[in-house]
């Protein structure tokens, strides 16, 4: 059984998670012992997003990104193979990159000046000869690589844990969703790129308040969003409302909740009730003409190629991939914990690769004035986040839970989804199903415990 300990008595986590009624305890939220079991079974065994194959398109070209607390180096070789290394000198532990991306020929620690090729291998140790009288065997020693790493579709992900299925076995039937995601806007497979620099801050709040409720908490978006909307966020400034959501095409959908259950993905999603793919709308009215004419274009080689597929998600609809990522159109929002009580927040902008400059110039004016630290839109949630968690920390508020029974035991099937669970447009399943996993995760004692899933053990309960 796995417990915190606390001045309220020893207790197990599942005690805190009842998915039953729909009442979480503000614990797994606040409490310190539970965060710190936190990196070791979920951050130190999930798969995680680590970027992009088009931020080091070139042999020697790396970037920093992170797997929970830690740095990682993603290099690409000499030989053109992608890398993923924690950023540590495995001499004293010094960090061997102190930048965030460019292009090497080896990584030398500035500490003592061990060096590493872009393939990990140590190459270099000063003193090898008379100090080491050469028996410090340099192929023991290289910077230490992920246990698996994923090309998907030119999306990078990476996990720690040897025994983890394989990634597309990991996403189950929301593969093909996260496929369209990282796809053009015309439907061409591994068909974006994502500008550079990432954006990066933190936020004081537990990474679950954005991880467990982004793509997923319908409900605050009047409430929360309601001065965003009424200034006309939209790409397409104040035409038509001024509608942040996109200009939406005459073809029939129905909008839904839609959640893995035993996997904990999901996020919002426009289901179309035809196969195929609408007819473009004018979207960006007030970026020259050509932004329009190309996104038009690229519509046409969409429904050419979808005509007989049925689509949702990437194509209207939003994706969070369990634990810590969210993949939308144009936005990608990674929740990397750095304390209990601080999120590193990452955001990082696809674009389609071979737009013209217009577009992608476009594409980036309008996502600096929607989201990241700057955006109108991400501002509003920061809001809420960041008090909901001082607010829940203290000794009387962590005696009463958490109310997550929005459309408890409403949850639907559809026939040409298997796998899947729907509800209204507006519900809470997609939190329940990713508190679901956690518990799973937080419980288990190794992959084996937790994939293949047990349709049985996992239904809500
Ligand atoms: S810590 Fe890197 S060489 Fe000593
Ligand atoms: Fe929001």
């Amino acid at each position: 059984m796995v417990s915190i300990i606390s001045s309220r008595g020893d207790r197990s986590l599942r005690s805190l998670v009842n998915l039953d009624e729909g009442l979480i305890a503000r614990e797994i939220y606040v409490n310190e012992g539970i965060y710190q079991q936190e990196l070791e079974q979920i951050f130190a065994r999930a798969w995680l997003f680590l970027g992009h194959e088009s931020q080091v398109p070139n042999p020697g070209d790396f970037v920093i990104s992170r797997m929970g607390e830690e740095e990682i180096i993603v290099t690409r070789d000499r030989k053109n193979v992608i890398h993923a290394f924690l950023n540590t000198c495995r001499h004293r532990g010094m960090k061997v990159c102190r930048y965030d991306d460019g292009n090497t020929l080896v990584f030398t620690c500035p500490f003592h000046g061990w060096s590493y090729d872009t393939d990990g291998r140590l190459v270099g140790v000063p003193h090898h000869k008379q100090a080491y009288h050469e028996e410090l065997d340099k192929g023991k020693w290289g910077l230490f690589e992920v246990a698996q790493l994923a090309n998907y579709y030119g999306s990078l992900w990476a996990t720690w844990d040897p025994k983890a299925p394989s990634f597309e076995d990991y996403l189950g039937v929301y593969a093909p969703t996260i496929k369209w995601c990282f796809e053009s806007s015309g439907g061409e497979d591994n068909g974006v790129e994502l500008f550079n620099p990432a954006t990066k801050w933190y936020i004081p709040t537990n990474w679950k308040f954005p991880g467990f409720s982004f793509d997923g908490d319908s409900a605050h978006g009047a409430m929360t969003h309601r001065s965003v909307n009424v200034a006309a966020i939209g790409p397409q400034g104040d035409l038509q409302g001024g509608s942040r959501s996109g200009m939406r095409a005459p073809f029939p959908s129905t909008s839904y909740e839609m959640q893995l259950p035993e996997l904990g993905h999901g996020g919002h999603n426009f289901m179309f009730e035809q196969p195929g793919t609408a007819e473009y709308m004018d979207t960006w009215q007030t970026e020259p003409p050509e932004v329009d004419a190309y996104y038009r274009e690229q519509r046409e080689k969409k429904q050419a190629r979808y005509k007989d597929t049925y689509l949702h998600a990437g194509n209207g609809g939003t994706a969070l991939v369990w634990p810590n990522v969210n993949i939308q159109p144009h936005r990608i929002l990674i929740w990397h914990p750095h304390g209990v009580g601080v999120t590193e927040s990452w955001r990082q902008y696809p674009v389609d690769k071979n737009a013209p400059k217009v577009v992608k110039d476009a594409q980036r004016r309008y996502m600096m004035r929607y989201g990241g630290p700057t955006g109108l839109t991400e501002s509003d949630d920061m809001e809420n986040w960041n008090y909901a968690f001082p607010a829940s920390l203290g000794t009387i508020a962590q005696r009463i839970p958490y109310n997550f029974q929005m459309g408890l035991g409403h949850e639907f099937t559809d026939e040409r989804f298997p796998g899947m669970t729907f509800c209204y447009r507006i519900a809470e399943a997609n939190q329940r199903a990713r508190l679901r996993r956690w518990i799973e995760f937080m419980e288990a004692g190794s992959w084996d415990d937790i994939y293949p899933v047990h349709p049985k053990k996992n239904t809500e309960r």
